[in-house]
């Protein structure tokens, strides 16, 4: 008897410390098998997604955006998981892989049968933060994909699972794919309360994980922090930095953290690229543009939605945080290395008619930089100080599967 007494406490304190191990913010009504279950399949680590945007994002105005925990762990798992394609061999995180920052390191990613993605697969790092604060600033409309057709990952999300080349499934099947997982139950009843399995409660943990995914640990943001902590709030240093019409050399020589070189490349890249390309959004001013790739593109971007020439070779300005982790480059992938890019807006930008003026002489022509090598490396140099590699690295944004 005795011992069947120490036998049942030890396996109530194993219960207890298993349960620990799943941190719950709300009380749960999911049931022990269901957790069971969960815990058969998945391995959470970690489930508190709470973290604070930087002081100097705040300056101008870019709220901490709010996440529950439990949407965001259900997310995490909808995210990983290759049931939900057609042959149960592509999940989000095919394309979409943690240690590239959510990109591929393919010019075109494999969806199913072998099949190829038609673009370069995007990287994902605070996407709905900036898309909600750069619409609401700029008024700009729909935001994501390299065309901006999905206003948000609800809208995009859809189109990769139903994407005969990539998932492959009605959202009907997706649902029922969701339904048959013994691990979903826990999971959905934590974050829903029930298990009634919805398309928008599934779009919405989706979503809630992309936008979890939140970079802000590269040395660019680290000097930034440092310089802005020594600033008040209404100081413009950071817009500054941004605005390329405006010179930094007044405010600024050096910056934290960076040496000459990566100095001298992000004063080269606010005065050619900023403009398109801030790496924190809010400052950017151009969103979508034609830079010149072509004379005539065989993807014709934007304007294959419009129908409208204007639009022809226009496309979504990328942000370039974790640029050097996210090659090959460019909507179809065409360049291979940084140095690629850097040679192509310093001299093989084509006079295409919508080319952005950004990126035209004064004449009308096509601007050339005329960068000396050193110049080139320098802005090399920049891109890198934009890796956040402690992202890539985030045990609670990997694969939770066993
Ligand atoms: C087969 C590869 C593949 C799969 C699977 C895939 N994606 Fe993508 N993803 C891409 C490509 C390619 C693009 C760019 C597509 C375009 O512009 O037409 C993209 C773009 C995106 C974007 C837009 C990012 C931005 O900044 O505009 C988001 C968000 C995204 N994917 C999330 C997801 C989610 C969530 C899933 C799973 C439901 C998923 N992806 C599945 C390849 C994939
Ligand atoms: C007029 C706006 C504009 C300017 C100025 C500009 N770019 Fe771009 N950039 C774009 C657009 C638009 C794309 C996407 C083009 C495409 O894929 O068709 C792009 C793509 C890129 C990419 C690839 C991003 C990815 O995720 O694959 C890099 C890197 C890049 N630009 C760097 C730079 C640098 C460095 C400069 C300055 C020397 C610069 N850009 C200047 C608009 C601009």
């Amino acid at each position: 008897m005795k011992q069947f007494c120490t036998l049942l406490l030890f396996a109530l304190v194993l219960f207890a410390c298993q349960k620990n191990d799943f941190h719950v913010v709300r009380e749960s009504d999911a049931g022990f098998q269901d957790r069971l279950a969960m815990e058969t399949y998945l391995s959470l680590g970690s489930v508190s997604y709470a973290s604070a945007i930087p002081a100097y994002l705040k300056v101008v105005g870019m709220q901490d955006p709010v996440f529950l925990d439990e949407k965001v762990v259900l997310g995490r798992v909808l995210f990983y998981d290759k049931n939900l394609s057609r042959d149960r061999t592509i999940s989000c995180a095919s394309c979409h892989k943690q240690t590239l920052a959510f990109s591929d390191n393919v010019a075109f990613s494999v969806g199913i049968d072998g099949q190829l993605s038609h673009r370069n697969a995007m990287p994902l790092a605070n996407v709905t933060s900036f898309a909600a604060h750069y619409s609401s600033i700029s008024g700009q409309g729909p935001t994501l994909l390299w065309d901006h057709r999905a206003a948000d990952v609800a809208t995009q999300a859809p189109l990769a699972f139903t994407n005969s080349r990539e998932m492959d499934l009605t959202m009907a099947e997706v649902i029922s794919r969701v339904k048959e997982q013994p691990y979903y139950a826990y999971l959905w009843k934590q974050a829903y309360g029930n298990f009634e399995v919805t398309e928008a409660a599934l779009l919405e943990s989706l979503s809630e994980f992309v936008g979890a995914i939140r970079s802000y640990d590269s040395k660019f943001d680290r000097a930034l922090i440092v310089s802005s902590g020594q600033l008040s709030v209404t100081d413009t240093v950071v817009t500054h930095l941004y605005y390329q019409d405006t010179t930094i050399t007044t405010i600024t020589t050096s910056l934290p953290f960076f040496n000459q070189k990566e100095f001298t490349g992000l004063r080269l890249f606010v005065d050619n690229c900023s403009k398109c390309h801030s790496p924190i959004r809010p400052f950017q001013e151009v969103f979508m543009a034609c830079n010149g790739l072509e004379t005539k593109y065989v993807d014709k971007g934007l304007s294959a939605i419009t129908g409208q020439i204007s639009d022809e070779g226009v496309f979504k300005s990328p942000p370039l945080r974790n640029i050097a982790l996210t090659a090959p480059y460019m909507h179809d992938g065409r360049f291979k290395t940084l140095a690629e890019v850097v040679e192509f807006y310093n001299s093989q930008v084509k006079n295409h008619p919508n080319l952005h003026p950004s990126l035209r002489d004064e004449a009308g022509g096509v601007k050339r930089m005329h960068l000396s090598t050193d110049q080139k490396e320098a802005l090399i140099a920049f891109l890198h100080t934009l890796s956040d590699e402690k992202m890539t690295k985030d045990a609670r944004f990997s694969n939770p599967f066993k």
